[in-house]
């Protein structure tokens, strides 16, 4: 195992967090850090203070994004134990949008061994609310100056951690989304299964047109025809029919969301079938007016799970469950947050133990 340096700070290990942390707004006093050149390959491990970083203005993920990152999580649970959930699905997929950017891939071991010290340093920032966690951005940037387009030969890796709330101000509240058919996110054989900023960007103007018309979110269809349903701005999405839970299959444009997996695998351990299929808006519609929708909702790390209350594609408005969160919805949400905090046994082997010094 490389060896990681320690830079600490000496402070009280009491934090004071605010009633309200919403996503995102406030960080923990360390990151991890680390450097790439294809001599040295992965070096200069640290965990240091944050700071402001320190970038020549022709840096090359500026001008050309090439990075990719990671969302997920680490959890308190009632014994203040801490818990990290699936982080080597995390890394995994990291390493798969680093390959498809021409970047180099970090080896998941160290990465989960350089999480788990830092989440332990930071541990006294993990909020304990329920739908609180500690949420952990681990990214990956090029850093060569230079302006002719090819991938850079250096790289950047920094584990960021923000405690957070809910991740829309709705907290649990079904969300309104609309149906985005103007704008495509991306296309198959694009960079959708990456989380590269890019993607993101692509997503800002429909969701402010979604914004100002009342919703919450977007719901991309295909790149191709914009028939099928692909996934929802920060979610995947499942649809429970009457005789099965549909989400769209992963056709190269949309995020292997490890949330996505793990509902799949919690639904199918309970007896319900499950498909991953190509779903078009029009059947989506159809069902609806048959009335074998028995509820929609979104997956992913920082919304967890997410009931989808309203859907409007043109002129069709598609109401929910009377504007409240269906049962399985509800189930899910809280079976997921039972693995999350520890608090029914791990059959699945999903979380990962953060070692916590014995002093505390
Ligand atoms: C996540 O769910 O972790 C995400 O990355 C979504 C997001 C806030 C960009």
């Amino acid at each position: 195992m490389k060896n990681i340096r320690y830079e600490l700070l000496n402070r009280e290990n009491n934090v004071n967090l605010p009633p309200e942390l919403g996503f995102g707004q406030i960080f923990t006093d360390h990151v991890f850090e680390m450097d790439y050149s294809p001599e040295q390959g992965w070096h200069n491990s640290v965990i240091k203070p944050l700071s402001q970083l320190s970038v020549h203005p022709a840096a090359m993920f500026i001008h050309y994004g090439q990075a990719a990152f990671e969302g997920m999580k680490a959890f308190k649970t009632d014994n203040n134990q801490v818990l990290l959930f699936r982080p080597e699905r995390h890394f995994i997929r990291l390493n798969n949008s680093a390959k498809r950017l021409c970047m180099p891939e970090v080896d998941i071991d160290f990465a989960i061994h350089a999480l788990k010290e830092l989440v332990s340093i930071e541990r006294h920032w993990i909020p304990t609310r329920k739908g609180e966690a500690l949420y952990i951005r681990p990214f990956l940037f090029a850093l060569d100056t230079q302006l002719g387009v090819r991938p850079s030969r250096t790289y950047k890796f920094i584990i960021l951690l923000t405690p957070v709330g809910a991740y829309y101000p709705e907290g649990f509240k079904p969300v309104k989304i609309l149906v985005q058919d103007e704008y495509v996110r991306t296309v198959r054989k694009g960079m959708g299964e990456c989380k590269t900023p890019g993607n993101y960007a692509a997503s800002l103007l429909a969701a402010e047109i979604a914004r100002k018309e009342g919703y919450t979110q977007v719901l991309w269809l295909d790149g191709v025809e914009q028939k099928y349903i692909e996934e929802v701005g920060t979610m995947n999405i499942f649809i429970h029919l009457k005789d099965e839970v549909v989400t769209p299959k992963l056709t190269g444009g949309i995020l292997h969301g490890v949330t996505r997996a793990s509902v799949i695998h919690l639904l199918r351990d309970w007896g319900l079938t499950v498909n991953e299929r190509l779903i078009s808006i029009d059947e989506l519609i159809q069902q609806y007016h048959n009335g074998n929708v028995m509820g929609v909702f979104g997956t992913g790390t920082a919304a967890v799970i997410s009931s989808v209350g309203e859907i409007k594609y043109n002129n069709e408005l598609l109401k929910f469950n009377d504007g409240e969160p269906e049962e399985l919805a509800i189930k899910l949400f809280d079976e997921m947050l039972n693995f999350q905090y520890g608090r029914i046994p791990d059959r699945f082997g999903w979380t990962q133990q953060v070692p916590i010094p014995v002093s505390i």
